[in-house]
């Protein structure tokens, strides 16, 4: 599958391009800087010659041409970059893996974008793109590291059940990784939020926590 990460110069976009490659799809990075996607892409192909990733980088709305997009950029600029691709957005996927938080006192706090969560505000601001929250607490150094053997659960909300399975099926190529049908949109404000929780385990634990469901 072709596969584009908006914001997939950063450590977020670039660990999930990693693993994505590595399981077989073809994936293009975006960024605002051409050049910048591309240095990033070669980067990466050339940290892992064993696995030949099919990774490439161009701009964010070229990146967004795509059967499947992930939005990995802050929470901030997250809606006004999925408005800039609007027309290649039209029914497509969009796994949105951004967390509002904020640190306080050297805390980790969860923020209140507006409609509650950031999925949601990206949702509401591209009505024509499937957008399923997912992948907020995979930590970007694991992901990045291909010898790292994941063993992590991700959930997945949104309110279009086609593209949430779509999202799920992708995932669930990934060695270690089992996504979750947490339900519809309205759970990504929970999950999103729980994000500063497992930072705030990481700073106390001096570790990258991860999310593992158990009873299932
Ligand atoms: N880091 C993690 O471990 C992790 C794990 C799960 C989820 N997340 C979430 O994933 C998202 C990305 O995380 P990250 O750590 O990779 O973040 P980041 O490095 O701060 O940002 C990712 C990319 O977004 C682009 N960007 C930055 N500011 C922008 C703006 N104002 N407008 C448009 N694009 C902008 C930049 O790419 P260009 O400058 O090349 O355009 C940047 O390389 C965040 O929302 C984060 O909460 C992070």
């Amino acid at each position: 599958m072709r596969i584009g990460v908006l914001g997939g110069t950063g450590p977020a976009g670039r660990g999930l391009a990693a693993r994505l490659a590595a399981a077989g799809h073809d994936v293009v990075l975006g960024s605002r800087d051409p050049d910048r996607a591309v240095a990033a892409a070669e980067a990466l192909g050339a940290a892992w010659p064993g696995h030949a990733l099919a990774v490439r980088g161009t701009g964010n709305a070229e990146a967004a041409e795509a059967e499947l997009v992930v939005l990995a950029t802050p929470w901030e600029a997250a809606a006004a970059t999925v408005r800039d691709c609007v027309d290649r957005l039209d029914g497509t996927p969009l796994l949105c893996m951004a967390n509002a938080l904020t640190r306080t006192d050297g805390e980790f706090q969860p923020l209140v974008p507006p409609r509650g969560s950031v999925a949601a505000g990206v949702q509401a601001a591209v009505p024509a793109a499937r957008v399923v929250a997912g992948c907020h607490h995979l930590p970007a150094k694991d992901l990045a590291d291909l010898d790292h053997a994941l063993d992590v659960d991700v959930l997945l909300a949104s309110d279009h059940d086609h593209a949430k399975e779509a999202v799920a099926d992708v995932l669930a190529g990934i060695d270690g990784l089992r996504p979750l049908d947490a339900g519809s949109l309205s759970s990504a404000a929970a999950i999103e939020a729980f994000t500063a929780v497992i930072l705030q385990l990481n700073a106390r634990y001096k570790t990258r926590a991860s999310l593992k469901i158990t009873g299932l």
